[in-house]
């Protein structure tokens, strides 16, 4: 998510008033107008698919048609994982389907704890905090770590739940620009010495799937007396000896203050944490407001993340599996012709970049007829004028897929003129 929040464009106080009373959706028209427009063209909405079976973490049912799937975040393949799913029926069985009650109610229950446990295991921590998504998590420790009077520095791409974890805070936002360290060292030089100053950063920027320049990041974050939340919301399962995320393959352990990450990724389920050494983090369970003011996850889900994480701790023949389809698979596309947003693969999404929304509607629709799904990223996911399709690779998909998958993309690239 960048910076580039859509403002639609002015509406005037005419226009928004229907009948007596201001209509305060008529701000969305602009939006609403474009994507009818879009439509009328006769292209399918990218943005209301639905999946009608789904076979394994690479293959569903779309539209009566078997698809590939290579847009799903499901890195590590542990949605079908036969322990998991058992670990998952279990809790259901033993606990029921929800807990109606925040975690510091009634809402913790046996697996919460354990899946809290699971968490430390991975990261090596002193402490662990399951909130109900990742979303959640930033917008909880982010807003509970800088309030009024502190700084956050931030990516200027970073994702939205970063921005609306500052704005909840009501702390001071400094942007710098995208992975620049030269930027995050100016900029952090210009604030008050004593001010309290959290960088925000991320291990995998997953719009373009390039990864971030930790070490020297943490290095002037550190000369300026900032602490440091890492988002390894893209890394964790895939990077790193232990799967912890980029800060872990990149040496920076000791150096970051706080790890926040999300189960809806390699994890395969849903969910969100905050792993950290800090002798005071627990204090978060007081006073963070979104981890007390919602209801916990089921059980059955954060049973299945715990068995998934475990799992994970020993999954080093996935991830390699999962770095040569992906390197495979840029090489594939860049030979092909297609633009891609990094030099190499970075990380396991390849984001192939296209001129305009019409473009990359096109391909997204004749890929998706030629049996593979991929991501449509248009803004506001992505900064003004960029169009992405996002693909996003699977340890499970065979040598055999990737190179189907290459195949479908060369004939939906040819017949939309995009190569
Ligand atoms: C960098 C980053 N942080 C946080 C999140 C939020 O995770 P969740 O889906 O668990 O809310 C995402 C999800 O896309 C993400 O990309």
């Amino acid at each position: 998510m960048s910076e580039a929040i859509d403002t639609p464009e002015a509406v005037s106080a005419t226009d928004r008033v229907a009948g007596h009373s201001t209509d305060l959706l008529a701000k969305f028209k602009p939006l609403i107008n474009e994507r009818e427009a879009l439509l009328a063209t006769g292209v399918r909405d990218p943005f209301s698919i639905v999946m009608e079976k789904v076979l394994s973490p690479t293959r569903a049912i779309i539209k009566g048609q078997e698809t590939i799937l290579l847009g799903t975040y499901n890195y590590m393949g542990m949605t079908f994982d036969p322990e998991v799913v058992a670990a998952g029926k279990k809790a259901l069985d033993d606990f029921g389907s929800g807990t109606t009650g925040s975690r510091v109610l009634n809402g913790t229950y046996d697996p919460h704890r354990d899946c809290e446990e699971a968490l430390k295991e991975f990261y090596g921590t002193k402490s662990a905090i399951v909130f109900s998504t990742g979303y959640q998590a930033n917008l909880g420790v982010i807003s509970t770590l800088a309030g009024k009077g502190d700084y956050i520095i931030l990516d200027a791409d970073s994702h939205a739940s970063i921005y609306d974890g500052c704005w909840l805070g009501n702390a001071e936002i400094v942007r710098f620009r995208h992975n620049s360290v030269e930027d995050l060292d100016k900029r952090l030089g210009r604030l008050p010495r004593e001010a309290g100053k959290l960088v925000v950063l991320e291990g995998v920027y997953s719009m373009f799937g390039d990864v971030a320049p930790l070490p020297e990041m943490v290095a002037v974050a550190k000369k300026h007396g900032a602490m440091i939340l890492c988002d390894e919301a893209h890394g964790m399962g895939f990077f790193g000896p232990n799967g912890r995320g980029v800060y872990e393959e990149m040496g920076c352990e000791a150096d970051i203050d706080f790890v926040v990450g999300t189960f809806s990724k390699s994890v395969g389920t849903v969910g969100g944490f905050c792993v950290s050494n800090h002798p005071d983090f627990e204090v978060l369970r007081l006073v963070c407001r979104p981890y007390v003011f919602t209801a916990s996850l089921p059980p059955s889900v954060v049973a299945t993340a715990a068995t998934s994480i475990r799992k994970l701790m020993k999954a080093g023949d996935k991830r390699a599996h999962l770095w040569k389809n992906s390197k495979r698979l840029h090489q594939g596309l860049r030979d092909l012709g297609f633009n891609i947003a990094t030099e190499t693969a970075q990380s396991a999404i390849i984001a192939v970049v296209l001129p305009d929304q019409e473009h990359a509607v096109a391909l997204w629709q004749a890929l998706l007829e030629g049996g593979l799904y991929v991501n449509l990223a248009r803004p506001p996911a992505t900064p003004a004028g960029t169009y992405l399709l996002r693909c996003s690779l699977c340890a499970e998909h065979s040598d055999e897929q990737v190179g189907q998958i290459l195949g479908i993309f060369e004939a939906a690239g040819k017949a939309t003129g995009v190569i």
